[in-house]
């Protein structure tokens, strides 16, 4: 008897620490984590054994799952793909001091794992570059610019980058011309010119006294800004058509912040009561018509009611009196180079 009780005592023991084993181990995973063969595993009663299974299944579970299928083959997303070369879509630059210019990167493989680019310049004074690759010419001399691979530094490419005196400012008998011939430099930014500025405020005053209303819709514009407003045309019209209404970057007469454009910016302007009054007496305050009707092989550019110049009473009163557009008044030309 003391026997059979011994062993029921024993019997008791067991089950009873078995429980205090098993729960919390099972307790802690997801059910929907428990296979069919751990269900089997833990009927033989090896706890230690089935943690450890457990634990492995659900590494390989959240693996399985996790898997990138590329090209039918299973990859590990973690495994790094090497960036092998890199291809621009320049490698030689020629810039005037002051422009700038980005050559569009490609990095192969496409399925690279990381394709940060590193830009760096061999001389700082002649060409910087951002951090997008943006090459800006500062001074008048050779450099190169390379990327690099950030993912695999072994990978570069380069563009030799020549810098050249940009254009510079032309005056003639006193007059600073901005056509298609005569360039500004990128970096001439003077803002809009007092003296017209204050021109037009007293031409404005004179006609409203009359019942004018004139304004400025579009006064001096910067080179970047003129980049952008001349691409948009190009895009919109083509290039042959939009240089004969927009200048190019450079070329443009808001650059010298003497020109506006009145009003609105359309043919109708010379109809209005205000065109028909500015195109007879802006003169009378130093402007001209810029661009005259019928002088489109001259000024290169179709007539603009709307777009005056500032010249100083004296000037604009002769160039007036004469009929002539400001290229023949001068004898010079305005075409571009290409
Ligand atoms: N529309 C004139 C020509 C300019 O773009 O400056
Ligand atoms: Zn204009």
């Amino acid at each position: 008897m003391k026997k059979y009780i011994t062993v029921l005592l024993a019997l008791f023991i067991f089950a009873g620490c078995e429980k205090i084993i098993d729960e919390p181990a099972l307790a802690t995973l997801p059910p929907e984590s428990i296979t069919q063969a751990e269900v089997l595993t833990q009927t033989e009663n090896t706890v230690p054994e089935i943690i450890t299974e457990l634990t492995d299944e659900t590494t390989e579970n959240s693996e399985t799952e996790a898997a990138v299928e590329v090209g039918g083959d299973v990859e590990n997303p973690t495994e790094a793909i090497d960036v092998e070369s890199i291809s621009l879509s320049f490698y030689e630059v020629t810039l005037q001091v002051g422009q700038s210019k980005m050559p569009l990167v490609t990095m192969f493989p496409e399925n690279a794992s990381d394709k940060s680019e590193i830009w760096t310049t061999s001389d700082e004074t002649v060409a910087s570059v951002d951090w997008l690759g943006n090459i800006k010419a500062l001074s008048e001399g050779n450099c190169v610019v390379t990327v690099t691979s950030a993912q695999n530094t072994d990978v570069s490419a380069n563009v030799l980058v020549t810098v050249v005196a940009g254009p510079q400012l032309t005056y003639i008998d006193g007059i600073l011309i901005a056509n298609k011939t005569y360039a500004l430099p990128s970096d001439y930014a003077p803002g809009v010119n007092a003296e017209a500025e204050a021109a037009f405020y007293e031409m404005q005053a004179d006609a409203s006294d009359l019942g004018l209303n004139l304004y400025i819709s579009s006064g001096y514009r910067s080179y970047d800004y003129q980049a952008g407003l001349y691409q948009r045309y190009v895009d919109r019209s083509g290039k042959a058509e939009a240089d004969r209404y927009s200048a190019r970057p450079g070329h443009s007469e808001h650059q010298t912040g003497l020109a506006f454009d009145l009003n609105t910016i359309s043919d109708e302007f010379k109809d209005t009561n205000e065109g028909k009054w500015v195109a007879e007496n802006c003169h009378k305050y130093g402007f001209i018509i810029r661009y005259p009707e019928d002088k489109e092989s001259v000024t290169g550019y179709m007539y603009e009611p709307w777009h005056i110049r500032y010249l100083g009473v004296d000037t604009a009163t002769a160039v007036y009196e004469s009929g002539l557009c400001l290229e023949e008044y001068l004898g010079i030309t305005s075409e571009y180079d290409e």
